[in-house]
């Protein structure tokens, strides 16, 4: 067996309104495993206009999300921090692993039938073919490991089948090129905790989203001390009490939720949290979560806002990671224009 280097990649879109799904869901986890593994996390622009984008809009947005890396505690010195777009080799390598993923495949793709819902012949290719440069994210970096939230799990695999088969069509190349059995290192998603799916604060059974027109439906980054105690003192519940065992959760996706959100925010178990609230009524716990949320929070936004009045200093960081995201990137790319056996 081929050993590889073991590397987290993940990334975000820059399309607005980060919430708290992104945090629990992934961003936070961005910050856990820099403690202990070589990380490159990517502000994905190329996947942002899979649907329109206003130009000005867009920009803000990536140095928005950047700062929101650094404001929650990643160290760009450490890791890499880096817009998609500055290195061409993603484009690149994903034009090479169209030629290898199958039309099956992508059909498959539920996230794709939800974005496109009924104008399916109008939405861009780029939509459709998305999950392929997102394959081409990870394997560019022969990441091994990915931190996303639940509604990425079917990429991943799709990315886990290109790698494979990538690995198998061309495995006499690469064996010849001096690269042992596989090339492609298959990324494992990292799924866990509380908090894989957080839903929406006016809908337990809709996910927490940047695209929901209710601002009450999402906790955001930038949101101040007060909206998110009225955002929460506002969040749908049901008039039980709650439960003080976990099955109790089962018909209460709202009540899931909130537990989960707490959960996640203190890094317990949601039966660990329904021992300290179970039998007590939602407006005690609420008041709770609304001082847990405040306290990890508001701290992000205010050092995000401070860092967005800087845009020089985000910039720099995102040419300084894109230097060094480049280097990583163009060895693999020769050695898989090598592999596939084009000239140069
Ligand atoms: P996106 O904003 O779509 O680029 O998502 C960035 C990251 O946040 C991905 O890893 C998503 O899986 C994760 N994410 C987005 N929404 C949620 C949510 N409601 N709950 C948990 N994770 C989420
Ligand atoms: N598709 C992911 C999302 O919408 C973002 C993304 C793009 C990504 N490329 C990636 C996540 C590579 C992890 C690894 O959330």
């Amino acid at each position: 067996m081929t050993q590889f280097v073991q590397r987290v990649f993940s990334g975000v879109q820059p399309t607005g309104n980060l919430h708290l799904g992104n945090y629990l869901g992934a961003i936070a986890k961005f910050v856990e495993l820099q403690k202990t593994h070589e990380c490159v996390y990517c502000i994905v622009d190329l996947h942002a206009i899979t649907v329109p984008q206003k130009p000005e809009t867009l920009r803000a947005s990536i140095r928005e999300v950047t700062a929101a890396y650094i404001a929650v505690g990643i160290d760009p010195k450490k890791h890499i921090i880096f817009n998609q777009s500055q290195v061409a080799e993603h484009a690149e390598l994903a034009w090479v692993l169209n030629c290898v993923a199958r039309v099956g495949w992508l059909n498959r793709m539920t996230q794709f039938k939800e974005k496109a819902g009924k104008d399916r012949e109008n939405v861009s290719i780029g939509l459709y073919v998305y999950p392929i440069l997102m394959a081409a994210d990870i394997l560019l970096y022969k990441a091994t490991q990915v931190p996303v939230g639940e509604d990425q799990k079917q990429h991943l695999e799709l990315a886990r089948d290109i790698a494979q088969k990538f690995n198998l069509d061309y495995g006499e190349s690469i064996a010849a090129t001096g690269h042992g059995e596989a090339f492609f290192p298959l990324p494992e998603p990292l799924i866990q905790g509380p908090a894989t799916r957080v839903m929406s604060l006016r809908d337990g059974t809709k996910k927490m989203s940047k695209s929901d027109p209710s601002d009450y439906s999402r906790i955001n980054f930038t949101d101040d001390a007060d909206t998110i105690a009225q955002k929460i003192r506002k969040a749908k519940t049901d008039p039980e009490p709650l439960p003080s065992e976990i099955e109790g959760l089962g018909n209460r996706p709202e009540a899931d939720n909130l537990i989960g959100i707490y959960a996640a925010l203190e890094n317990r178990s949601k039966a660990d949290v329904l021992q300290t609230f179970g039998g007590g009524q939602f407006s005690t716990f609420k008041n709770a979560l609304v001082d847990l949320a405040v306290a990890k929070l508001e701290p992000i936004a205010s050092e995000m806002k401070r860092l967005c009045a800087d845009s020089a200093y985000i910039d720099d960081v995102l040419a300084d990671g894109a230097a060094r995201a480049r280097e990583i990137a163009a060895a693999n790319m020769i050695a898989v224009k090598n592999i596939v056996g084009f000239v140069g």
